[in-house]
């Protein structure tokens, strides 16, 4: 099963796209976070990386592409992916080319801005393994101990790019650049009311997978 989820910044691609991954035993591949890895190990692509993503800007099409068709061809991958975050553009969806076609689900996220600016301005993520949490009390999940991870104890901290600034740099670029694909794609994508709490998102997730409506 091949899955793109869509939405603007804090929607919960990364939340909803992780209990997908666990539940069909296929790779959450996150764009940004496969930057941030590469930006953390130093390599070529992270050094292109680190400017564009602290700002809030996109990285260049072709570089964030290759990241993907490279990654897509390995191993854990024959079953099926879950891409987070990839195409954010009309140029990259072209250079993905007929791998758009085989794509079995389209999912976009949608939720009130101010919910995401909420949930962004709380987010805090283990500087270890890359898990997220949350420090606002109304949203999921809040770590168990504060500034630290539930799953391998590593230090939360906040995202360089989760400045009121950036974001709203972030979510601009949505609207600009995102949302043309969605409207390319219109007849393949499929809505979710991502304002819930995340069990609930999930299961309405679940339900277009296996039902093929919500
Ligand atoms: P990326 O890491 O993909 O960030 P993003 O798209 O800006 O999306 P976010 O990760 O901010 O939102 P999310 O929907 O995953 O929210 P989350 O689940 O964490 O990209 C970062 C940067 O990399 C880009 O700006 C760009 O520079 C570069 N990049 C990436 N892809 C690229 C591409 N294709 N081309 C070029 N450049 C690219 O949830 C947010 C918070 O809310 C969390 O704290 C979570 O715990 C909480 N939460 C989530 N769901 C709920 C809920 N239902 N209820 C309560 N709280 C919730
Ligand atoms: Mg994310």
């Amino acid at each position: 099963m091949k899955i793109m989820l869509f939405g603007p910044q804090g929607a919960g691609k990364g939340t909803i796209g992780a209990m997908l991954s666990k539940k069909y035993e296929i790779p959450l591949l996150s764009a940004g976070q496969m930057l941030r890895d590469a930006m953390k190990e130093g390599t070529e692509v992270g050094k292109i990386a680190e400017k564009y993503i602290n700002e809030g800007n996109l990285v260049p099409p072709e570089v964030i592409t290759n990241v993907i068709k490279e990654r897509i061809v390995k191993d854990d991958c024959e079953n099926g992916f879950i891409l987070d975050g990839f195409p954010r553009n009309l140029e990259q969806a072209e250079l993905f080319g007929e791998k758009m076609d085989e794509i079995d689900y389209m999912i976009e996220f949608e939720a009130p801005r101010e919910l995401l600016i909420h949930r962004l301005t709380g987010r805090r993520t283990c500087k270890n393994c890359g898990e997220v949490y949350n420090i606002h009390p109304d949203c999921d999940p809040n770590p168990k101990v504060s500034g630290k991870c539930d799953k391998c104890n590593g230090e939360l901290y906040q995202r360089e790019d989760d400045t009121e600034e950036a974001i709203k740099k972030r979510l601009a670029i949505y609207d600009e650049e995102t949302v043309p694909v969605l409207e390319k794609y219109k007849d393949r994508v499929v809505k979710i009311d991502a304002g819930d709490n995340p069990q609930a998102i999930f299961e309405r997730v679940v339900k277009v997978l296996e039902k093929g409506s919500q």
